[in-house]
């Protein structure tokens, strides 16, 4: 492939996506896209470029974007941002929201469906506290391929092994022949939706908490930075935003601040707090 085709075909993935990739990364196109072009009955990188040229708005365009992005996860991933949900963020919005009696998550980058699986499990396991609540999780990617299994919920033995504690196995999953599938009950707490980050949100409505983790690190730091800002808008005042482990507000943002003691967690900053440079 030429330097011209590779800056063509990384333009229009990052213009798509906002996944940035440097040069160093160029092996990637190829594993991943291979399988596309296998589909496609398309020869090389080349052939699969000058495809794409002809129109750049195609289905194809839509599948390659999909087959770019990372969709690593595992249920309970890194364990504390999920203690600290059910220690701490639940606690606080069950006070908070004694009112009004709802609550509403966000997953802005749920793959395959594990991380709001984990989350409704949590507020399962919490329905006593919660009789009588309407609680959302609202599960949205970019990747139609991993939202599609995320909706039927099934999983591979090595999938429910990652992470999933024994007792919530047994307790939520049923075999299906050499897989596994999620209650229906947990399936039915989870809204799936695609939805591109880089796109406005805004319609998704409010919420009390935004769990956005290993997506940011994918873009460059003005694409975070909007991303973040726009999600300070659709968070409540007293709500919480959770990263990945690899991931900060720090330096990009003063849309969100650290919640001391919580690791991973963010509070949003209230307009008057905000430094006027
Ligand atoms: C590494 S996974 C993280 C999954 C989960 N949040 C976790 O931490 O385990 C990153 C996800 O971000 C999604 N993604 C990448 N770019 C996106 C974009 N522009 N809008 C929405 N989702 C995107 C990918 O499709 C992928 O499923």
């Amino acid at each position: 492939m030429s330097p011209d085709e590779f800056n063509f075909l990384i333009g229009l993935i990052r213009e798509r996506s906002g996944l940035v990739l440097t040069e160093d990364k160029s092996y990637l196109l190829e594993t991943r896209l291979q399988p596309v072009m296998r589909d496609n009955g398309i020869a090389d990188l080349p052939e699969l470029v000058s495809k794409v040229r002809a129109n750049t708005r195609s289905a194809l365009v839509d599948t390659i974007v999909d087959a770019m992005t990372t969709n690593e996860t595992f249920f309970f991933r890194d364990q504390k941002p999920f203690d600290q949900f059910r220690d701490h963020v639940l606690p606080h919005l069950l006070e908070a929201r004694a009112k009004t009696k709802t609550i509403r998550i966000w997953c802005a980058a749920c793959s395959t469906g594990q991380e709001p699986y984990s989350l409704a499990m949590i507020l399962k396991e919490a329905d006593k506290a919660l009789a009588g609540w309407r609680t959302e999780i609202v599960a949205t990617d970019l990747s139609a391929e991993a939202m599609s299994k995320a909706k039927v919920g099934l999983y591979s033995q090595f999938e429910v092994q990652r992470g999933l504690p024994v007792q919530f196995m047994v307790k939520y999953f049923k075999q299906v022949n050499e897989t596994w599938q999620i209650d229906s009950a947990i399936r039915a707490m989870v809204t799936f939706k695609p939805l591109n980050l880089l796109e406005n949100f805004s319609s998704l409505g409010k919420f009390d908490v935004i769990y956005c983790r290993n997506v940011l690190i994918y873009f460059d730091q003005e694409t975070k930075g909007d991303i973040l800002d726009r999600m300070r808008t659709i968070t409540a005042d007293d709500g919480f935003l959770c990263l990945g482990g690899s991931e900060t507000v720090l330096g990009i943002t003063e849309s969100f601040k650290n919640v001391p003691d919580l690791r991973g967690i963010y509070a949003p900053t209230k307009a008057k707090e905000l430094s006027v440079a």
